[in-house]
């Protein structure tokens, strides 16, 4: 049995990983046990474990959390996204590790915008970034010179899960609670399908693929996401249109939410042999498994 340290395995995203492939043999380490921050805590479970593999979804994931506080080496965020990752590749001598990254390494601006290929240059300061993004980004630089894998995900969605509403399920809570606010119609964004996520890893880990991938659907944008959602669920849509480009006029920090984001996948399908479903199929996919209002 291939065996696979997951760490953030109790999270949105690693949780299914780890529930869809019961072909591993795995070990699903957290806080406060585990602690990316704690070198001696790191080394001590790799040394122990001995894995063929390590996927990392643990993070500071929190944006909002980490735009407010600190932009420096002394913050949470930093402390876990850029020096957890560090210790985490220092205590595994293999590159056989997979490393969970977001779109939010790139900017998402009109001046460079997305879907952003797998291949494209991502910024090297943080001044368009968030400070999430920033940290994210940095992470990355990290797993690249230790010879790992990337795969970038944005908005990850999944039928049900009890520990935190996704992008999709938070908006059908806002909306089932009559609390929905207006939504961006001038904004790009793309879905990740967490089981094709899923796919992804178990593609990289059985091929033994190496180098930056991506798992997402093509690009929508917020309103016609969650109208498209209400709509396949027989329910008839009483949405309000906003506009992101005057929404950011208002923001102090007008980079703290992409206008143009979004991932290809052109690259990965080819090289992996997969292929992502469109938002639209992903959104039936989701009723399908039971997605529902409540
Ligand atoms: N959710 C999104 O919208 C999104 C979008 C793009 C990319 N991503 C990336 O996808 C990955 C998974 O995201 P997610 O939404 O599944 O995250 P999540 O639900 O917030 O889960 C994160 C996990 O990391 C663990 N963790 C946090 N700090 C840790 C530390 N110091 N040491 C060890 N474990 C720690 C958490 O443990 P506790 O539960 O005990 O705190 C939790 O299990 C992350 O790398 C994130 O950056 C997420």
């Amino acid at each position: 049995m291939t065996k696979v340290l997951v760490t953030g395995a109790h999270g949105l995203v690693g949780s299914l990983f780890v529930e869809m492939f019961p072909e591993y043999k795995f070990l699903t380490p957290d806080l406060p046990d585990f602690d990316l921050t704690n070198q001696d805590s790191v080394y001590k479970t790799v040394l122990d474990f001995n894995p063929d593999w390590i996927v990392n979804f643990a993070a500071f994931t929190d944006v909002n959390a980490a735009e407010s506080g600190d932009h420096t080496p002394e913050s949470p965020a930093w402390k876990v996204n850029v020096e957890g990752v560090e210790n985490l590749a220092n205590a595994f001598l293999s590159d056989h590790i997979i490393h969970i990254s977001t779109d939010m390494v790139f900017s998402g601006t009109v001046d460079k915008p997305g879907p952003y290929a797998e291949y494209d240059k991502t910024p090297d300061s943080p001044d368009k970034l968030t400070w999430y993004g920033y940290t994210k980004n940095q992470a990355e630089k990290v797993i690249q010179k230790h010879g790992g894998s990337i795969l970038r995900i944005i908005y990850p969605v999944r039928a049900k899960f009890d520990g935190k509403a996704d992008y999709i399920r938070g908006a059908l809570k806002r909306y089932a609670s009559g609390k929905m606010y207006p939504l961006f119609s001038d904004q790009q964004i793309s879905i990740a399908y967490i089981d094709e996520v899923s796919r992804t890893l178990d593609a990289i880990i059985k091929q033994d693929a190496k180098g930056i991938y991506h798992a997402s659907s093509d690009t929508t944008t917020p309103y016609d996401l969650i109208e498209y959602t209400l709509s396949q669920l027989g329910v008839e849509p009483k949405l309000e249109k906003a506009s992101i480009a005057e929404f950011l006029k208002t923001q102090p920090n007008p980079y703290r939410y992409p206008q143009y984001g979004g991932l290809k996948t052109i690259n990965t399908e080819k090289e992996l042999g997969i292929q992502f479903s469109t938002w639209q199929t992903v959104v039936e996919k989701l009723i399908g498994q039971g997605l529902s209002l409540e």
